[in-house]
């Protein structure tokens, strides 16, 4: 019976702090999963002008400027679920989300600016952004549910929304001519 096992462990973990409970455990998951998303979110915040700088159609330039709107109001959405929990925001360093701007900062810096090939590399390196997000936002709507918060669950749905409306939208643009151009583009 292995979740008996994995239980009694997390129990034998847990037993300096004494006994906590599945709920409070699944609580401070939920928590420190919180905080890792504000972390991330707010260094898009940082990263996402970069992006939009470096991209050459005013499309996909567009694209990163909206989200960075859309991404400074999810910090404070993030904000307001910590006020709901009673808890101050804090940050926790998120090392998925540092390496994905890494990534997207090597495109920047590798690829000929002003070409149709950065902006095909720049909507790798934002869906990549996007699907860690989808995924994070995902299971917290999930984790909400489970403990109960509804409305915590609700909030964290909008941006779940928001997070796959900007996928699809670089789907679009990376099928609507940004990567047909870059194709046709003559070879140096
Ligand atoms: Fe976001
Ligand atoms: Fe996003």
């Amino acid at each position: 019976m292995p979740r008996n096992t994995k239980a009694a462990g997390a129990k034998k973990r847990s037993a300096s702090s004494g006994q906590k409970t599945e709920e409070t455990m699944l609580k401070e998951l939920f928590i420190e999963e919180l905080r890792d998303i504000y972390w991330a979110e707010k260094h898009l915040t940082k990263a996402l002008p970069k992006m939009k700088k470096a991209a050459t159609s005013e499309e996909l330039a567009n694209a990163f400027e909206e989200h960075l709107a859309v991404t400074e109001e999810q910090v404070v959405r993030v904000e307001k679920v910590f006020e709901m929990l009673d808890m101050t925001a804090r940050a926790k360093k998120c090392e998925a989300m540092e390496g994905l701007v890494k990534e997207a900062q090597q495109i920047i810096e590798d690829l000929p600016k002003g070409s149709a090939v950065i902006d095909a590399g720049l909507i790798i390196a934002g869906q990549k952004v996007e699907h860690y997000e989808i995924a994070a936002y995902g299971s917290l709507v999930q984790l909400a549910k489970t403990m109960g918060e509804n409305e915590i669950a609700d909030l964290l749905q909008l941006t779940l929304d928001e997070e796959k409306e900007t996928d699809q939208l670089l789907t679009e643009l990376a099928v609507s001519g940004i990567n047909v151009s870059a194709e046709n583009e003559p070879e140096e």
